[in-house]
C-alpha cells in the first residue's frame, strides 16, 4: 500500500465513486474490501442455474431526482425503464403499497373519493394523539388509525424487529404516508431504472481504471501497518469497528435471505410481494425475474428469494441503522474520535453510521471527494 496516493477501505458505491474520481485527476488508488467480490451491498451476480440476475445483499433499485449523480451514472451504464411497485399479503388479500387510494378501497371494500378517504384516516387516527404515544404502535394508530396499523404494520413491524410493537419506540415511525391517489409506483424520484446489464458490470466499470487498483479478500485491519505515513484514507467500513467499539457497539438490523429455484416460469407475477401478517416468518419475497421482464430468462424456471430480519448479532451484516438515542449518544463518542484523525476520513453507509440509497452514497462520495479528497492531492 505504500506507493499509492489515497487508499480506500471498502469496495462499494461510495468508495468506488471517490476511486474513479481519485484516478481521473491523475492520481493512483487501491481499493481494498475484505470480501471477494467489489460493489459493496449492490452487488449482483447470474444465479448459475437459471442465468437470473439476483442481488446477493437484497434487492437494489436505483432512483435519484439528483441532476449530477444522474449524469455521473450515466457515464458507467445505461437504465432500463424499470418502475417499482410493491404488493402487500394481509389476511390472505393483495394490496398495493406504499398505502394509497387503491389500498384503501380494497381494504375497506368500497370506492372512496380521495376527500372520503382523508376523512376516513383522520376520524380512525383521531383514536389516539400523535403527541401522546410513547410506543411505535401508538404513534403508528396516531397517524393512520387502527384498522390500516393492524393490516399492514403490525404483523411487519413485529417481524422486522422481533419485538411487539407495543415495546418500539415511538421514534422508529416519523411519518406513515398516505397517498389519496391510485399512483402505486414506490418512488416518486424524477430518474428510475436498472442497470441494463447489471449492477456488478456497472461497479466494474468505474473500478476499470490503470491507476485504480483492486484488492479484494483483504482487510484493512491486517494491512493498515503497511499505509506510508500522512496517506489519505478513505475509510468505508463500520466506524465502531475502526475504534475497536471502544464506546461500544453500534446497534443494526440485518436480514436473511433464503433462495430457491423453482420449477416454475412465474411464482409471484410480481418483483416483490410483502407479507404483512405475523403467521409468515418472512417479511417479503423476491422474484428477480421480474426486476428485467426485458430479458430472455428461462420460462420454467425462477429464482425466489425470502427476506427475514431481525437485530444483528456481532458476526451478522450489519444492513440497517436501529438509531436508539444510545446509538446517537455512541456515535456522538466516534464523531470526536473520528475528528482526531486527520489522514482518515470516513463515508458511506457503515463509516457514517447512516441508511445511505446508492444515489445518496455517491452524492456524498462526490461532495467528500470535492471538499476534503481533492484539495489533500493537489
Ligand atoms: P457498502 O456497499 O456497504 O460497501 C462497504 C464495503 O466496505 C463493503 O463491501 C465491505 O465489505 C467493505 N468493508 C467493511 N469493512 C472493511 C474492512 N475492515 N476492510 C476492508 N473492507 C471493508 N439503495 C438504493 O438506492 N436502492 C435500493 O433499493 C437499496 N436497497 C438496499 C437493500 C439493502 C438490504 C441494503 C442493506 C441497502 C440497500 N440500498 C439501496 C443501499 C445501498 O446498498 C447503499 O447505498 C450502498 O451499499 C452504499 O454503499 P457504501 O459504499 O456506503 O457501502
Ligand atoms: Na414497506
Amino acid at each position: 500500500l505504500s506507493g499509492a496516493d489515497l487508499v480506500v477501505v471498502g469496495a462499494g458505491f461510495f468508495g468506488l465513486t471517490v476511486a474513479e474520481q481519485v484516478a481521473s485527476l491523475g492520481k493512483t488508488v487501491v481499493v481494498l474490501d475484505r470480501r471477494p467480490h467489489l460493489g459493496g451491498n449492490a452487488y449482483s451476480e447470474s444465479d448459475p442455474e437459471t442465468g437470473i440476475e439476483v442481488h446477493r445483499y437484497g434487492a437494489h433499485l436505483f432512483h435519484t431526482s439528483n441532476e449530477r449523480v444522474w449524469r455521473y451514472v450515466n457515464r458507467f451504464t445505461d437504465f432500463t425503464g424499470y418502475q417499482h411497485r410493491v404488493f402487500s399479503v394481509s389476511a390472505g388479500r393483495v394490496y398495493p403499497l406504499p398505502i394509497n387510494l387503491g389500498t384503501l378501497c380494497e381494504y375497506f371494500g368500497r370506492q372512496l373519493t380521495p376527500e372520503q378517504a382523508r376523512e376516513l384516516i383522520r376520524e380512525q387516527a383521531a383514536e389516539i394523539e400523535t403527541g401522546a404515544a410513547d410506543n411505535l404502535e401508538d404513534r403508528a394508530i396516531s397517524l393512520i388509525g387502527r384498522p390500516l396499523y393492524e393490516a399492514f404494520i403490525r404483523g411487519y413491524t413485529q417481524k422486522q424487529w422481533q419485538t411487539d410493537p407495543r415495546d418500539l419506540p415511538a421514534e422508529v415511525i416519523t411519518r406513515l404516508p398516505v397517498r389519496y391517489t391510485f399512483d402505486n409506483r414506490y418512488f416518486s424520484d424524477r430518474y428510475e431504472g436498472l442497470p441494463v446489464d447489471g449492477y456488478t458490470a456497472w461497479l466494474q466499470r468505474m473500478a476499470d481504471h490503470p491507476r485504480i487498483e483492486i484488492r479484494l479478500c483483504t482487510d484493512w485491519f491486517d494491512v493498515r501497518s503497511t499505509v506510508r505515513p500522512g496517506t489519505p484514507v478513505v475509510y468505508t467500513g463500520p466506524v465502531d469497528r475502526f475504534f475497536d467499539h471502544a464506546a461500544g457497539r453500534l446497534g443494526w438490523r440485518t436480514l436473511d435471505f433464503r433462495s430457491e429455484v423453482l420449477p416454475v416460469g412465474d411464482f409471484q407475477g410480481t418483483s416483490v410481494m410483502n407479507y404483512a401478517d405475523v403467521d409468515v416468518p418472512y417479511t417479503r419475497i423476491h422474484e428477480f425475474r421480474h426486476f428485467h421482464p426485458e430479458r430472455d430468462y428461462p420460462a420454467d424456471r425462477t429464482v425466489i428469494v425470502r427476506e427475514y430480519s431481525r437485530p444483528a448479532g456481532e458476526g451478522d451484516e450489519p444492513y440497517y441503522p436501529v438509531n436508539t438515542p444510545r446509538d446517537r449518544a455512541v456515535l456522538q463518542r466516534y464523531r470526536e474520535l473520528a475528528a482526531r484523525e486527520p489522514d482518515v476520513l470516513f463515508g458511506g453507509r457503515l463509516g457514517t453510521y447512516q441508511y445511505l440509497d446508492m444515489h445518496m452514497a455517491i452524492a456524498s462520495a462526490l461532495t467528500l471527494f470535492d471538499n476534503e479528497v481533492r484539495p489533500r492531492l493537489s
